[in-house]
Formats: structure tokens, sequence, C-alpha cells
């Protein structure tokens, strides 16, 4: 078996990345199962890729585990997202605590149910003093909302004259989304063959290289991710410049 961690250039890894985890229903079905089944093992991966960024050194990792559009599926199969959501957490937290991982949530967490909100809260409330992974749930999580949400925070700012409208700026802007506190994603994959951004983090992955795998997300673990960086790495950044400006100041 080839070792494609050693091929990783450790100078270069990703400080943050996205991903949209995709295909567990696909997968239960393939094995004749129930598409929880699916989630239920999409967990597993979700602990093996955790684990593997913290050793890779990523210093976020967000995971979109449930968007606002998930909440129109089966209510059978919305419960059972909810419920993993909240075992899952209620069992791992100790681990994660213990491996310098601090969790974080995005998105409309008012819409979770209160369980959710409370074991997420205790979770990051214990992970609070962690300073290696940052993990980003997103969790009824849509971009185009967050970006609404902003606008309408910044609407509100200009209404009661604190600030200009005129002298809005990105940094503003930024400031009132759910991912201020981070940067933007370098590198966001999506498992399960779809090459689409979805409503995930439409704003932060302007610069991102976009990474598609067929590899459905149950199946996606540590050598898959050491294949996304690698892929990664051999990408140009350029960020509208000219190869030949890159390769400058680089050498
Ligand atoms: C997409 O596959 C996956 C989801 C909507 C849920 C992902 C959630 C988990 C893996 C559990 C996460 C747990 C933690 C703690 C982060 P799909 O159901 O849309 O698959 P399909 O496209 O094949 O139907």
């Amino acid at each position: 078996m080839t070792d494609l961690k050693s091929k990783i250039d450790p100078s270069r890894i990703p400080s943050h990345i996205a991903i949209i985890m995709d295909g567990n229903g696909r997968w239960a079905k393939e094995r004749g199962q129930e598409r929880v089944y699916g989630h239920y093992e999409g967990v597993v991966s979700v602990r093996e890729i955790v684990n593997t960024c913290g050793e890779l050194g990523v210093k976020y990792l967000t995971l979109y585990a449930f968007s606002t559009e998930n909440w129109n599926r089966p209510k059978a199969e919305v419960d059972a997202l909810m419920e993993l959501l909240v075992n899952t957490i209620r069992k791992e937290v100790d681990d994660l605590k213990k491996n310098n991982v601090k969790l974080h949530v995005i998105g409309d967490f008012a819409s979770l149910p209160e369980v959710c909100q409370k074991e997420m809260n205790e979770g990051m409330e214990i992970t609070g003093e962690n300073t290696g992974l940052n993990l980003v749930l997103a969790l009824s999580y849509s971009s185009r909302l967050e970006i609404l949400n902003a606008s309408k925070a910044l609407a509100s700012k200009v209404a009661k004259g604190e600030l200009l409208a005129e002298n809005i700026t990105e940094e503003d802007f930024k400031s009132c989304l759910d991912t201020c506190n981070f940067p933007d994603p370098e590198l966001m994959i999506r498992t399960s063959g779809e090459s689409r951004i979805s409503n995930f983090l439409l704003y932060q992955l302007a610069y991102a290289e976009l990474y598609f795998t067929p590899v459905h997300w149950p199946d996606f673990r540590k050598d898959n991710l050491f294949e996304a960086v690698l892929d990664y790495q051999k990408r140009e950044r350029r960020f509208g410049k000219t190869s030949d400006q890159i390769q400058k100041t680089t050498v």
C-alpha cells in the first residue's frame, strides 16, 4: 500500500477544510439497508476525518451535517439524524476534549430541537479552552439565509445611524456572518459524485479549491483525505493573478 501521508508537503496543509458529506443514503441503499444506516456509518467517517485533520495540523474543519433543506426529509429520518447528532456529541465530547478539538456550531441554532441545542452548548463549553483543531458543525445551515441575515444586520446598523451605507466594507460584511471567527476554507470536498456547492458557504468558498470524489461519505476515510490534500497541493492558487506572478513570489 502506498504511504500517501508521506507524499504530503507538511508546509502546505490547508488551514481550513470544508466538507459536504454526501451519499450516506445511497451507500445504505446499495447495501439493501435503510438510509439511516448510512448516517450511522457516516459518523465513523466523521471520527476518522476529525482525527486525521488533527494529525495533519489542519486548524479548521467545517462539516455540513444538516442543511435547512434537510428539514424537508421524512420526519423519521430527520428525527434519526437529530438523535444521532446528540448521541454522537454526548459520546465523543470527552475524546474531543482530550484530543484538543474545539467544537463550534454555525447555522440557525434556534431551529434545532432543544435537546440538540443543549448538547451542542455543553460540547462547546467543555471544549472551549482547546487550542488544536476547530471542528465547525454546520447545522440547520443555509448560506443564503446567513447572507440575508448579515444584510439585515448591516441594514439595521445603517437605520440606527451606526454605519453609513457607502462606508460598508467587506470586513463589516464578514463580521456579520456565522463564520466571522474563522478564515475562509482553502479546500472544499464533496463526496458521492455531485459537482455542486449547493447552499454551503457560498461567500466563504470564493477562492477555495473544489475537490469532488465519487466515494460515498461512509467510505471516505483517512487515505481519501490524504488524496484530496495531495490533489490540493498540486493546484496553483492564483487569486486572480497570473501564473508568472505567482511563481515569482514562491521562488
Ligand atoms: C448526506 O447524505 C448526509 C447528511 C444529510 C447527513 C450527514 C450527517 C452525518 C454523517 C452525521 C454527522 C454527525 C456528526 C456528529 C457531524 P444523504 O443522506 O443526502 O445521501 P444521499 O445523497 O445518498 O441520499
